[in-house]
């Protein structure tokens, strides 16, 4: 049974204080906060068997490699990949798109088309624009709608026997919309493009099955399901990662070195140069196991009345603006109150103990669409409570009575 105030027992930062107030953390889009049995996971590893993986033969090498590519598994099966050695760890989300994009400079040429969205973060709009640069590729546009939704009559028209990639996440960070995915990579494939899905927003939420989804990569990162920073994750189809050259050349990546030549490792390990966060590694596979004990219907389900209701009570606050009001959205809240910079109310808020991030959210475009600098997010998660939400409400009321 999802019990919040249980869950909430498990994350020992939910009982600190901010400027002498009880914390409420809603900055979740942004990092989600870590429970009691991963920071164990990760005080174990330091403290007991802290070494280099698939170097040595003596047993905290050994144990560390074990429990490194157990994580492997959980999360092949959690993602529901075919092979486990298409999972690529990555320092992040932004370490898997880049080592996408950087794989194919190679395959791409001048005239070839690359689709992105209206509602991406940077981290998945820059780096194919670098690709453009480097291959003369073209790269274009799926255009939002005033909710915040993607406006799939012109992703239709987009595409074209020159689409060679498609680029989308699966949940706007900015606005919270959920994406129609299952229709993006069907259409691209129709017309022979690759698809790779930002998954950062959407794993804290929801469980991805990149098999029935047929997509060809899936990117995500630790931190925002309840796993430490520098960590991520990135799927690739087994055919696709065997195409794309290595990303970063060094050790454990090599099959053989010569000075004439060098040969690559088999998968994953052509991927991997260099030491990796072994520790991050381990303890995001404890992260998934921890969301997967809460449950992720038991975790959408109680989010989406998180949501709804505090988007009932923001709305009764006059001159309230809510960005991003698609019917398909997760727990984030964009919001301003006319004539107040988000700024402004975020500093408030912070006084009152309340965490929201403030400004473009990585994602400017999406600003420039609505003509705004910025906005307040709210961003819940499994372990807040309609009591925070009260919290919020009451807060924000008091920042409009002290900045108007
Ligand atoms: N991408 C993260 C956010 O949306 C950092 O806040």
């Amino acid at each position: 049974m999802f019990n919040v105030e249980t869950i909430r027992k498990d994350f020992p930062i939910l009982s600190r204080k901010v400027n002498g107030k009880p914390l409420v953390y809603l900055d979740n889009a942004a990092t989600s906060q870590t429970p009691q049995q991963v920071i164990d996971v990760i005080v174990d590893y330091y403290s007991n068997y802290n070494a280099n993986i698939h170097r040595g033969v003596h047993t905290l090498s050994q144990e560390a490699t074990d429990k490194y590519e157990q994580a492997r598994y959980k999360i092949q099966a959690h993602v529901n990949a075919k092979f486990a050695h298409e999972i690529i760890f990555t320092s992040g989300t932004t370490h898997g798109i880049n080592l996408v994009a950087n794989g194919f400079s190679s395959l791409l040429k001048k005239g070839d088309e690359i689709i992105v969205s209206a509602l991406e973060h940077h981290s998945n709009i820059v780096p194919w624009q670098m690709l453009c640069e480097r291959t003369g590729a073209l790269l274009k546009v799926i255009p939002m709608n005033q909710e915040g939704e993607l406006v799939m009559a012109e992703y239709d028209k987009l595409l074209s026997k020159n689409t060679k990639l498609v680029f989308v996440n699966h949940i706007s960070n900015a606005l919270g919309t959920i994406n129609p995915i299952e229709y993006i990579i069907e259409k691209a494939h129709q017309v022979g493009a690759a698809v790779l899905i930002d998954g950062a927003q959407s794993c804290p939420h929801i469980k991805p099955d990149v098999q029935a989804l047929d997509v060809d990569f899936y990117v995500t990162s630790a931190h925002k399901m309840c796993g430490p920073t520098g960590q991520g994750m990135l799927y690739g189809k087994e055919s696709w990662l065997k195409k794309l050259p290595p990303y970063q050349g060094g050790g454990e990546m090599i099959a053989e070195v010569t000075f004439e030549k060098t040969t690559y490792a088999d998968l994953p390990h052509k991927f991997e140069a260099g030491t990796p966060n072994i520790c991050g590694g381990i303890a995001f596979g404890a992260a998934i196991d921890y969301m997967n004990h809460i449950g992720f219907d038991a975790i959408s389900d109680y989010e989406h009345e998180l949501l709804e209701y505090a988007t009932t009570q923001l709305l009764q606050i006059e001159d309230l603006k809510i960005y991003g009001t698609s019917k398909e959205k997760t727990s984030v809240i964009s919001f301003n109150l006319e004539g107040i910079h988000p700024y402004d109310v975020g500093t408030i808020l912070d006084k009152l103990g309340i965490a929201v991030r403030t400004g473009h959210h990585c994602a400017q475009p999406i600003m420039a669409f609505y003509k705004i600098p910025g906005t307040v997010r709210a961003s819940f998660s499994f372990y807040n409570t309609k009591a925070e939400i009260d919290v919020l409400v009451a807060a924000v009321k008091k920042a409009k009575m002290m900045l108007s």
